[in-house]
């Protein structure tokens, strides 16, 4: 068995270095000591878009992208998809382990007692234009929540933590139902305690005289499911945003906002709406031959294809599409279902994706399920970052309580002007 060490050579100066490995990873500021002269600042390490660099230790989730393995807490995607529910699942990634009976229940009556928003709120949404994006009305509303919660700003209390953390993941579903009734111009509808986190979400959405709403227990099982698949990730961009302004020490409210925007964006949570426009652009499978044409010159993207770390399958993307199914029962088949099934078909034949590594990911079919089972496309991004919303914090949590960690900082490789003199506007070339 050799050494644990990185042996780095610089040839600029021939002088070597030992650089101990640890977790099969270097420590960056290890290479600061390799140095041309005294002058020198040492050597950093230039990684764009974090490719290859782990920026904190983390028990939380597991992938292995080649094998296309997603294990939360330990516990394999697939095995909690089939047995676990939203909120049981929530508790481990927060926790750390599945709950005893006892815990659980004080777990969702912690929870539950929570779902309700201040009445101020209400009126704060109120503000928004008729037709304002759902998603954009969840990162206002979720960062206005810091200003009705100023305890939340005692990060290092372990009862703060704990408390903010019951009343986001409780919010979280009132405020994305509220944003969807504002669009449409119905009354907010409050929570029912007495239904599932999911059936009470339903409810939220959907109901309209009847004194009592009553999930569809298939699709209120389904949605559950959905959650399970997208409660954490590990270190995607949206959970960086979290992890990076809460490094800042800011309240949790501040920093999952700044978490769902980062998911807003097409290329990660946003991804989910923008596969939908795309098949409802493409319109019918005799169009998909001419639509893949324009992505493989680079007009476009296949919304919906290929992933920073799963380069074989995504986990998740499976159990959706047997879920698609079961929604598709009840709600009557997405009629572009057939246009992303013919889709997926070509795609995973062409060598332009093939030679990429490009599969379907999580949102591939995800749109055509909500849709079906009844939500704008514009809520698709707010139906991600409900459940995010667990992993988000228990990402948090570690970060906070990780003796390792400080404020996020990156370096940068200046490539611009030296020092100069500053010119009188009337000395600059008319040209300039
Ligand atoms: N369609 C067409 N080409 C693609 C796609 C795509 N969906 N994804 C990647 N490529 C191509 C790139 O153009 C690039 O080609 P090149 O080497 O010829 O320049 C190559 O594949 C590598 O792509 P990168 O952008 O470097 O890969 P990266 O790991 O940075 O991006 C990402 C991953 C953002 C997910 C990308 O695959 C993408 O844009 N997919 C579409 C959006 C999407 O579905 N996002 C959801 C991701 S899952 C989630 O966040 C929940």
């Amino acid at each position: 068995m050799g050494k644990d060490t990185l042996t780095v050579t610089d040839n600029r100066t021939g002088k070597s270095y030992d650089i101990p490995i640890e977790n099969n990873a270097v420590r960056a500021p290890a290479f600061g000591q390799i140095k041309v002269d005294a002058e020198d600042p040492g050597l950093t390490i230039y990684d764009p878009a974090f490719q290859n660099t782990a920026s904190c230790k983390s028990r939380i989730t597991f992938i292995d992208g080649d094998r296309g393995i997603l294990l939360y807490r330990g516990y394999p995607i697939e095995q909690l998809a089939e047995q676990s529910t939203f909120l049981e699942t929530a508790y481990l990634l927060l926790k750390g382990e599945l709950p005893n009976a006892e815990h659980f229940a004080s777990w969702k009556h912690n929870v539950t007692m929570h779902t309700i928003v201040h009445e101020s709120i209400k009126d704060f949404m109120d503000g928004f234009r008729y037709d304002a994006h759902p998603m954009g009305m969840l990162v206002a509303t979720v960062g206005a929540l810091s200003t009705f919660y100023p305890d939340a700003k005692r990060i290092s209390d372990p009862e703060s933590r704990r408390i903010q953390t019951h009343r986001l993941i409780a919010k979280m579903p009132t405020i994305a139902a509220f944003c969807h009734r504002h669009a449409i111009g119905m009354p907010y509808a409050y929570p029912d305690n007495d239904l599932s986190y999911t059936g009470n979400f339903l409810g939220m959405m959907f109901k309209m005289t009847e004194l009592k709403y009553e999930p569809n227990p298939v699709l209120e099982r389904a949605l559950e499911i959905l959650f399970i698949l997208h409660a954490d990730h590990e270190q995607n961009c949206s959970t960086n945003a979290m992890r990076s302004i809460g490094s800042s020490q800011v309240d949790p409210f501040s920093a999952l906002a700044g978490a769902c925007a980062a998911l807003y964006g097409p290329l990660h949570g946003g991804a989910n709406e923008a596969v939908l426009r795309m098949l409802q652009e493409i319109g019918s499978v005799s169009h998909i031959p001419a639509f893949l044409e324009r992505v493989k010159k680079g007009e476009g993207r296949l919304m919906g294809f290929g992933h920073r770390i799963y380069k074989n399958f995504d986990p998740r993307g499976k159990i959706i599409k047997q879920l698609a199914h079961e929604v598709f029962e009840v709600t009557g088949r997405n009629p572009l279902t057939d246009v992303a099934v013919e889709l997926e078909r070509i795609a995973l034949q062409d060598e332009y994706f093939m030679k990429r590594k490009l599969y379907p990911n999580v949102d591939f079919y995800t749109g055509t399920i909500y849709q079906a089972m009844g939500f704008p496309v514009d809520m698709f991004p707010v139906l991600f970052a409900i459940p995010r919303t667990a992993g988000w914090l228990a990402q948090w949590l570690e970060m906070v309580q990780d003796e390792e960690q400080r404020i996020a900082r990156p370096r940068q490789v200046y490539l611009g002007s030296p020092a100069r003199d500053y010119v009188a506007m009337e000395r600059r070339p008319k040209d300039a």
